[in-house]
């Protein structure tokens, strides 16, 4: 029988000469941590495993998830291999314009489906020609003679919507699924800028980045002073003032944080971030006043590949950057176009849509001479170097080598609010308010302001939103103000 990680065992050879016992003693420190050593001491790995069957992947499969953007798909054109919580799939729009999203393996003997023929109506298996149509159905079996069309066999489609410019896929167990999201700018009709990028590695250590406040003043802004940002309001507070001070409550579909910066420039502007079940963000970057902020959504692929998608109103982009930075792309690190990073043919394999050419393979074009003059990483680009430093951490982060510090704590309050939910679904069935009940989310809102002496940062951010119409609900169910420690 085994022992359990770290416990030594009562051994023969413990009242041997020191030689033996040190041998023993190394050997058990350095033996490979598995899966299971992990599930025991790591309270979070749990959220790291979205396959069929475990219980994040069951709870993701409640919500609508952003899977692809329409403009990638034609009326008869070529299938195109998609991956979500680790089924491989296969996306296509039939000759009426309609979208069909399967696994990929053909019902009849498991043939890739991606290899088939999207042609007149339905993707056709190019190994014996069956025909399937949006649904699913068999509509044609020409390799059998006399063959009946069975009405049993199906190809396993799945809810499939098209809004904002992005294809929506339901992967859930309800027969009608819930209303599609709406979330700040991801509302309605409206057609949105997307943009994607591939990160390698889980989606949860990607996810963490967006709302990890403490990490701008150094990862993407170490390098800059406050004299060399201009007049840029929000960079300027960065870069004057980099340790932060935050705050944390749940809301009624996730987490919201706020910090200040008590030694910048401008220690009353609090900033406020929202995630959201199960895996957006609204990080917000700019003043309340300035623009709508940038919603982000992560898709789970498998548990070591996870596709971003990046959110905005047209106006949000500058010239291909995000109007946050275009008035400082000449800080060091700051200038690039995600769009000129891109893989070309960049649709052969499972991995590879919207995959950027800066990886781990080429050290993400490290430049140790510009890390010396003003680029903090040497890594040019905020998102290549928030690839970087999340992607360096391991396909999926092991958390018991971490030691969370204050400024963890919108981290560490999310990884809880979600290993609540996850474990509320799985054994009550219980999903958040927010799933059902769109309105909670349309006003909710990111960004920054002063918030008058004596004002309470919470209520600051109360009086903001419902000036804006925002619905008070998001923040009146399961209110709780996170201010002790960062802990599991
Ligand atoms: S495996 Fe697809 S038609 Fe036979
Ligand atoms: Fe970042």
């Amino acid at each position: 029988m085994g022992h359990t990680r770290g416990q030594r065992p009562v051994s023969a050879g413990r009242d041997e000469p020191g030689r033996a016992r040190t041998r023993l003693v190394i050997r058990m420190n350095h033996r490979p941590r598995t899966e299971m050593d992990r599930s025991m001491t790591d309270p979070f790995a749990k959220l790291t495993h979205v396959g069929p069957g475990s219980p994040t992947g069951e709870f993701f499969r409640q919500f609508w998830l952003p899977i692809a953007r329409s403009s990638e798909f034609e009326a008869d054109g070529a299938p195109i291999r998609l991956m979500a919580l680790g089924e491989r799939l296969v996306g296509f729009r039939d000759s009426g314009g309609r979208m069909g999203i399967f696994d990929h393996r053909c019902p009849h003997r498991c043939a890739s489906l991606f290899f088939g023929r999207n042609e007149n109506g339905g993707l056709r298996c190019s190994y014996h020609g069956w025909m399937f149509d949006v649904e699913g159905r068999v509509t044609d079996i020409p390799s059998s003679a006399g063959g009946r069309v069975p009405t049993r066999v199906r190809a396993k489609a799945y809810s499939v919507r098209e809004r904002n410019g992005l294809v929506w896929i339901y992967m859930g167990s309800r027969e009608t699924p819930p209303p599609l999201p709406v979330i700040g700018v991801v509302a309605d009709d409206e057609e949105l800028e997307i943009q994607m990028w591939l990160r390698e590695c889980n989606w949860l250590q990607g996810m963490e980045g967006d709302i990890d406040a403490a990490h701008l003043a150094f990862l993407h802004h170490g390098g800059h002073d406050p004299e060399d940002v201009g007049e840029h309001f929000v960079l300027k507070w960065v870069t004057s003032g980099r340790a932060v001070e935050t705050k944390v409550v749940n809301t009624a579909g996730g987490t919201m944080e706020g910090h200040r910066r008590p030694e910048s420039f401008a220690p009353d502007y609090w900033h406020y971030t929202q995630q959201l079940l199960p895996s957006w963000t609204i990080p917000g970057q700019n003043p309340f006043e300035v623009e709508e902020p940038v919603v982000r959504f992560w898709l789970p692929m498998d548990d070591t590949h996870s596709m971003i998608f990046q959110l905005s109103r047209p106006r949000a982009l500058v010239d291909g950057r995000s109007a946050f930075h275009a008035g400082v792309a000449e800080l060091p690190g700051v200038k690039v176009r995600m769009a000129d990073l891109l893989q070309p043919n960049n649709d052969q394999d499972w991995y590879g849509r919207w995959r950027l050419t800066p990886s781990e393979e080429n050290n993400y074009f490290l430049d140790r001479d510009a890390q010396a003059k003003g680029n903090y990483t040497g890594v040019q680009g905020i998102q290549i170097q928030d690839k970087m430093i999340t992607e360096s951490m391991g396909p999926v982060v092991d958390r018991t080598h971490e030691h969370l510090s204050a400024s963890d704590l919108m981290v560490s309050r999310t990884r809880r609010r979600l290993l609540k939910a996850v474990d509320a679904y799985a054994t009550t069935g219980d999903l958040p308010a927010t799933l059902d009940d769109t309105e909670l989310t349309r006003g909710l809102m990111a960004g920054g302001g002063h918030v008058p002496e004596g004002t309470d940062w919470l209520q600051y951010y109360r009086d903001v939103a419902e000036a804006a119409g925002a619905d008070p609900r998001i923040l009146e169910s399961d209110l709780v103000e996170a201010t002790e420690g960062v802990g599991a």
